[in-house]
């Protein structure tokens, strides 16, 4: 399965994620996590990211779909993969779509995780995040089981630089403005999901793996 989760900031993408993955064994491919890790390890496509995320802007497209194109061609893609955070412009997801069929491996399913506005913010402001695999806790809603330590690997949880206040106003404002869009697009080529993604983890989760079961047994 080759899938997209469309979704703002905060919808829950990498959550749903990395459980996907971890269930279908196919690589998750968070673009923010690559450039958050290019930037800690301060390499050339780190120094150029960082100018961006820290205005809660996108990093510029051509840039995008470089990293997208040779990401997608590494030998852990070839039975699937579940992109988060890619595409996020009308241009990327045309690239991303001329990529796969040249492969002749179009996308198998494209999930739009909606969550009002207010609840996003709640979402990101409370997020904490493991600084060695990425995974997302909150404070309220995900809490780890031991206050600062994650669940999975042990590692250390920190606040991301983009999750306060001012930056997050401008990240969903960004979001609404050259994101949101795609679902026009996607709709209109027949692979959009709409997920309700207000209800918790363990009920989108639910609704996920119904989906992928019922769509994988119908493709057989
Ligand atoms: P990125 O890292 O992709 O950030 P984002 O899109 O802003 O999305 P988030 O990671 O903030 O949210 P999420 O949907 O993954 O939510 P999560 O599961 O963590 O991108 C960061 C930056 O990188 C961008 O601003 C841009 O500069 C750059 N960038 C990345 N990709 C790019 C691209 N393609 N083009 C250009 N630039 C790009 O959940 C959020 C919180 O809510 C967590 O605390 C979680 O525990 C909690 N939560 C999750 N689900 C639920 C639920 N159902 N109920 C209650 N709480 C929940
Ligand atoms: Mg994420
Ligand atoms: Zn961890």
């Amino acid at each position: 399965m080759r899938m997209v989760i469309l979704g703002a900031p905060g919808a829950g993408k990498g959550t749903q994620a990395r459980l996907i993955s971890e269930s279908q064994g196919i690589p998750q491919i968070a673009t923010g996590d690559i450039l958050r890790q290019a930037v800690r390890e301060g390499t050339p496509l780190g120094r150029e990211a960082q100018v961006y995320m820290d205005r809660g802007e996108l990093v510029p497209d051509s840039v995008m779909i470089g990293l997208i194109r040779e990401r997608l061609s590494c030998e852990d893609c070839a039975n699937g993969f579940i992109l988060d955070g890619f595409p996020r412009t009308l241009e990327q997801a045309k690239a991303l779509n001329a990529l796969l069929s040249d492969l002749g491996k179009p996308l198998t399913h494209v999930f739009d995780v909606e969550v009002p506005r207010e609840e996003l913010l709640k979402r990101l402001t409370g997020r904490r995040v493991c600084r060695q695999c990425s995974a997302s806790f909150h404070l309220e809603f995900n809490p780890p089981r031991q206050e600062g330590v994650c669940d999975h690997c042990g590692g250390e949880l920190f606040q991301r630089a983009d999750d306060n206040a001012q930056t997050v106003g401008k990240r969903l404002d960004v979001y609404g403005e050259q994101t949101k869009p795609l679902t026009a697009f996607y709709r209109e080529l027949g692979v959009l999901t709409t997920i309700d993604g207000t209800r918790d983890i363990g009920e989108v989760r639910k609704e996920f793996a119904d989906l992928l079961g019922a769509v994988s047994t119908k493709q057989g």
